[in-house]
């Protein structure tokens, strides 16, 4: 593509944008089929259900969680970007209800290609936003890659007791969702037409601290963030990992501004199309909704609101777990 001759477009060095460079989940799956993590009485949440987070305990009020994300260039903006990966790191602690306590940044730089300045930047923006969450970034690690990537593990604490599982969702309760989705449609548009979307941004780089505060605080067991498989991907993980189903209010689901029009001007990530590909076979769809529409529901989303099973003042409630199996789209 011409656009990555332009050493000013960082999301011209990217195959995919942000969360949307992730394997796909059936690719993913199989591949990692029959492995086994160690196992050991201490492992709360280990390999099995691709939780957000795993949790050790250490002692029997307070578990360990550890993470890890990094991904291409999501905005042109290095400094954004660096914002952006951050909070997306962070947001797995958030999705288990816990805190996060340290944080190691994770480095790929194409150190021929791309000024050593413009990482400067992409650091500076992780570290704002890790300075923001309380969370010490005290280390890292760095290769020379062809392709620009920029990540964080992440270490964080919870109460066991506290813990927001992927596996432990009830039938019957209220699914409540804490950001607008759409945000996979817009960084495809930037990263096709150089257009800067701020709100996207500014959506990106929000934490999910008070949105996992106030699901702690309700008492609800399970939770995940809306990240790469979008909500489609994320609601059937959370569902197959604790046998349930759900249903959807497709009209309840807050669309972030600009997403549809986008959408159906064509620029449709690939990744949003594989992730409803993925889910199909488990879908329903009752709404007269549109393939695009369906899209949007999958789009993959790069540092995404929480999915909580329960309900958390100020934030929509989408849909609803059932006793069934499956999503259902009304
Ligand atoms: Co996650
Ligand atoms: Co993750």
């Amino acid at each position: 593509m011409a656009i990555a001759q332009d050493p000013a477009r960082l999301t011209g060095y990217a195959h995919g944008g942000g969360c949307a460079c992730k394997i796909p989940p059936g690719e993913l799956e199989d591949a990692v089929r029959g492995l086994v993590g160690q196992t050991s009485p201490r492992v709360l949440v280990g390999l099995d259900d691709g939780d957000d987070a795993s949790a050790v305990l250490v002692r029997d009020d307070l578990a360990i969680l550890s993470t890890t994300d990094f991904f291409t260039p999501v905005v042109d903006d290095a400094y954004d970007w660096g914002r952006i990966a951050a909070a997306n790191a962070l947001s797995d602690i958030y999705a288990m209800g816990g805190t996060p306590i340290s944080a190691l940044n994770l480095v790929g730089w194409p150190r021929e290609v791309l000024p050593m300045e413009l990482l400067t930047e992409v650091l500076r923006g992780g570290l704002d936003v890790a300075a923001e969450a309380d969370c010490p970034v005290t280390g890292g690690h760095s290769i020379d890659d062809p392709e620009p990537k920029y990540g964080m593990a992440v270490t964080g604490v919870v109460d066991p007791a506290q813990l927001m599982r992927n596996d432990a969702a009830e039938p019957g309760l209220p699914l409540t969702l804490t950001k607008p989705i759409g945000v996979g449609v817009l960084n495809n548009r930037h990263k096709r037409t150089g257009e800067v979307f701020d709100h996207a941004v500014a959506q990106m780089v929000q934490l999910n601290r008070e949105a996992s505060q106030a699901a702690v605080a309700a008492g609800v067991r399970a939770a995940t963030d809306v990240t790469g498989f979008g909500l489609l991907g994320h609601l059937y993980k959370m569902c197959r990992a604790s046998g349930i189903g759900a249903v959807i209010d497709a009209s309840a689901v807050p669309l972030i501004d600009g997403a549809k029009r986008s959408l159906d001007e064509g620029f449709i990530p690939g990744g949003s199309r594989r992730n409803l590909d993925w889910v199909r076979p488990h879908l329903r769809v009752e709404a007269p909704l549109g393939e695009e529409e369906l899209v949007l529901l999958a789009d993959a989303q790069t540092s995404g609101g929480l999915l909580v099973v329960g309900e958390i003042p100020g934030h929509p409630v989408i849909g609803e777990t059932t006793a069934g199996s499956g999503i259902t789209i009304r």
